[in-house]
């Protein structure tokens, strides 16, 4: 299909807000060509869902068509089933023996020492004194590592998150690379570090009766850790956002019965990843559009979660909202495998946010960051004071 309408996704106007723009373009353009993406492009959220769900007809193993993906960089994102399925059972397995009710009631009192400690700032940015530590020690907690110095961590992520826009923004490889590489120091420091009960311990114990490789979980450490902490990152700063333009939805909150559907709900409503992409691996259609092997396809997500043909009042945050089947988490054998721990911070800091003497709230103009693929707030001031 060809497309009228002008698609920019470092656009202002559509890092701002890209509701609009989505819904334009699910209703003209719903499959498009991008050309600086070199993507087909979709919006509806039927064919995202099932691009993701057929990884036969769309890989996101580059392999399978004919690239050079070298052995040593293989993880449990790089692969597809059925060769991707022992790793990620084995880390499904050390993900679900983890304690929830501790790791909820560390966040919890992590939240509550982090809002008295800032209780009587004038003003203070909410993304890194509040959203950068949670998912930083959350994160660790869970892995069973040593936490990373914070600063330098939130830098090394943010760098990460532009590089994922390298497509857009080619001037984003060099430091993200350099990124990437100091991951893979930190895993190997905490490999050869002193083990501690989490799900690196786990999944080392396992993977040998699992029959997966070492190198295969230094990769994917560093995936998931930095999975867990961008996307936490970025979360936990579009939500409290939607809440402070919505005061009334965080009071509705307090009824418990809320609390599960609505934190999904803000989730769909203002996610933070806005698309992923996938590579077909036949000639196929999807709708009109023939669709060559080879040729990327990106689903958009953040279009897909505002799709009226799933989700009726779309561009409205219905607390109660069931069914509600988003993509926020993905969806088929690549689908979040932190989508419990994602929904506990955000559950924790809603209660936190109930919790406190006065009221957050807005003291300064937000601003966002300027990534497509990871929608992030960048400075968000906020305070408690009245
Ligand atoms: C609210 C927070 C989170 C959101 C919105 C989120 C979102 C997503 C999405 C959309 C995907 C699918 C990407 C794709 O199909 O290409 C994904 C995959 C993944 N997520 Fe999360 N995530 C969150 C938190 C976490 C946490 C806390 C962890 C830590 C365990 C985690 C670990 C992963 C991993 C390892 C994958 C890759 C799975 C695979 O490729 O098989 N995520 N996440």
């Amino acid at each position: 299909m060809t497309l009228t309408l002008r698609y920019d996704p470092l656009d202002p106007g559509t890092l701002s807000d890209p509701y609009p723009l989505y819904a334009e373009l699910r209703k003209n353009t719903p499959v498009f060509w991008h050309e600086q993406m070199q993507s087909w492009v979709l919006t509806r959220y039927r064919d995202c869902r099932e691009v993701l769900r057929n990884y036969e007809l769309f890989a996101r193993d580059r392999r399978r068509v004919g690239e050079d993906v070298p052995e040593f960089r293989q993880s449990v994102q790089s692969m597809d089933p059925p060769e991707q399925s022992p790793l990620r059972t084995l880390l499904l397995n050390s993900l679900r023996a983890q304690d929830l009710d501790e790791i909820s009631r560390r966040s919890r009192l992590q939240i509550e020492g982090l809002f008295a400690r800032l209780a009587d700032r004038a003003e203070f940015d909410f993304m890194s004194e509040v959203a950068a530590p949670i998912a930083l020690t959350i994160t660790s907690d869970l892995l069973g590592v040593e936490e990373p110095e914070l600063k330098s961590y939130m830098a090394l992520s943010d760098a990460i998150a532009r590089r994922m826009d390298a497509g857009l923004l080619p001037s984003t490889i060099e430091a993200g690379d350099r990124a990437r590489n100091q991951l893979n120091a930190l895993v190997d420091a905490w490999l050869e570090g002193e083990e501690r009960p989490g799900v690196l311990a786990s999944v080392r114990r396992n993977a040998g009766k699992a029959q997966v490789p070492e190198h295969y979980i230094r990769n994917t450490t560093g995936v998931v850790f930095n999975a867990s902490y961008g996307t936490l990152f970025a979360t936990l700063g579009n939500v409290v956002l939607t809440l402070l333009q919505r005061p009334d939805a965080l009071e509705r909150l307090r009824d418990k019965s809320l609390l599960a559907p609505g934190v999904d709900e803000l989730i769909r409503f203002d996610g933070p990843a806005q698309g992923t992409s996938r590579v077909a691996t036949k000639r196929t259609t999807i709708g009109d559009t023939v669709i060559e092997p080879g040729q990327i396809v990106m689903t958009l997500l953040a279009s897909a979660n505002r799709d009226p043909e799933e989700f009726p009042r779309p561009d409205e945050l219905v607390l109660d909202r069931s069914p509600n089947r988003h993509l926020a988490f993905g969806w088929g054998p690549h689908a979040c495998l932190g989508a419990m721990f994602g929904r506990i911070a955000l559950r924790e800091l809603i209660v936190g946010l109930l919790a406190t003497p006065a009221p957050l709230r807005l003291a300064g103009t937000p601003t966002r960051r300027r990534t497509a693929t990871v929608r992030s707030m960048d400075v968000l001031p906020v305070t408690f004071r009245r």
